[in-house]
């Protein structure tokens, strides 16, 4: 059975063959984005709306262009100058924009399980693009295409992911989706940003950068994520950077091939020396920004797909 969802709202609700798929076809379309002209009319005739509740750049960005390019009309929701500010609800919104027949909705919302409220009331695909602390699938599947394309393989590896877990939710999706093509992960960090469920996860857990790192074929650093920090995490930026601040000397104890990721915005100094994430023997951050155009052109193209056979059947039984 090929990919069989009618929704991408997170990692969870994939097997390794759809991941898989997702992965087969983003290839195809990285190739296509290194063309003089990079179109396609995959999505001609279809409507998306990006509907961001939460700041973004280069994921909105990602999405814009990644339909653009398979030929979709794309539409940016101004979210914050919407009807929003005037009260209406997520629901009333969500119910509004589906008057207008979109084909695909990407949201991104501050509310983990907020996007998967909305798709249970509108009729077309809907991508979650984060939601919260929850899920942010296109995150995980360009980090899992940028490792495949860089190791040749994306199982039976040790993959070390650093920093803010806690807040993270790259961090989750990630975890869900290298633990389901049979990777090692550890996680790294101070405790306090270690979620409480940590345990559920089967994952190995470090406090020590030098010991975490030992060995791993992939490092994956996280932003410090203020925004959703109540109170006093750590003690200053300053000790951060010096205890879990990826540098030279810490990333020494990974295999020397190994691969530095980030999935931006990255805060240079904090969790990052900027010399690492500049360096382009280690550093596939780049790279992660071009598999996230590809990744979502193959999960939109996937996701109308399936939306046509739906509709096929619904009409046949008219
Ligand atoms: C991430 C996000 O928004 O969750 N960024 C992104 O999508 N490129 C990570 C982050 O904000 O730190």
């Amino acid at each position: 059975m090929g990919f069989a969802q009618r929704h991408l709202l997170g990692i969870e609700h994939l097997r390794p063959e759809e991941i898989t798929e997702i992965l087969d076809l983003a290839d195809q379309y990285v190739e296509l984005n290194r063309r003089d002209v990079k179109h396609s009319d995959t999505l001609a005739g279809l409507t998306q709306i990006n509907m961001f509740f939460e700041n973004s750049t280069r994921t909105q960005a990602s999405f814009e262009l990644a339909g653009k390019r398979l030929g979709a009309d794309v539409m940016n929701m101004a979210m914050q100058a919407s009807s929003i500010k005037k009260g209406e609800t997520l629901i009333d919104t969500a119910l509004t924009l589906n008057a207008m027949h979109p084909d695909l909705l990407v949201v991104r919302h501050p509310h983990s399980g907020a996007v998967d409220l909305l798709a249970q009331k509108v009729n077309c695909a809907v991508l979650n693009a984060g939601d919260g602390r929850h899920e942010h699938p296109t995150q995980a599947l360009l980090d899992a295409l940028t490792i495949r394309r860089a190791k040749g393989r994306l199982h039976r590896l040790n993959i070390a992911i650093c920093g803010d877990i806690a807040h993270s939710r790259v961090a989750r999706s990630n975890l869900i989706l290298l633990g389901k093509m049979e990777n090692r992960v550890r996680l790294v960090g101070p405790p306090t940003l270690m979620p409480s469920q940590i345990s559920e996860f089967g994952v190995e857990v470090y406090e020590d950068m030098a010991e975490g790192l030992q060995d791993v074929d992939v490092v994956m650093m996280l932003r410090l994520q203020r925004e959703r920090m109540d109170g006093g995490f750590i003690p200053s930026e300053r000790e951060y950077y010096h205890r879990y601040g990826l540098d030279a000397d810490k990333l020494s104890n990974a295999k020397d091939d190994a691969i530095v990721m980030h999935p931006g915005p990255m805060n240079r100094g904090v969790e990052i020396d900027g010399t690492i994430a500049d360096d382009i023997n280690r550093s596939v951050i780049q790279e992660q920004v071009e598999m996230g155009v590809a990744v979502r052109m193959a999960a939109m193209d996937l996701l109308a797909r399936n939306q046509r056979a739906h509709r096929a059947t619904q009409t046949a039984e008219i």
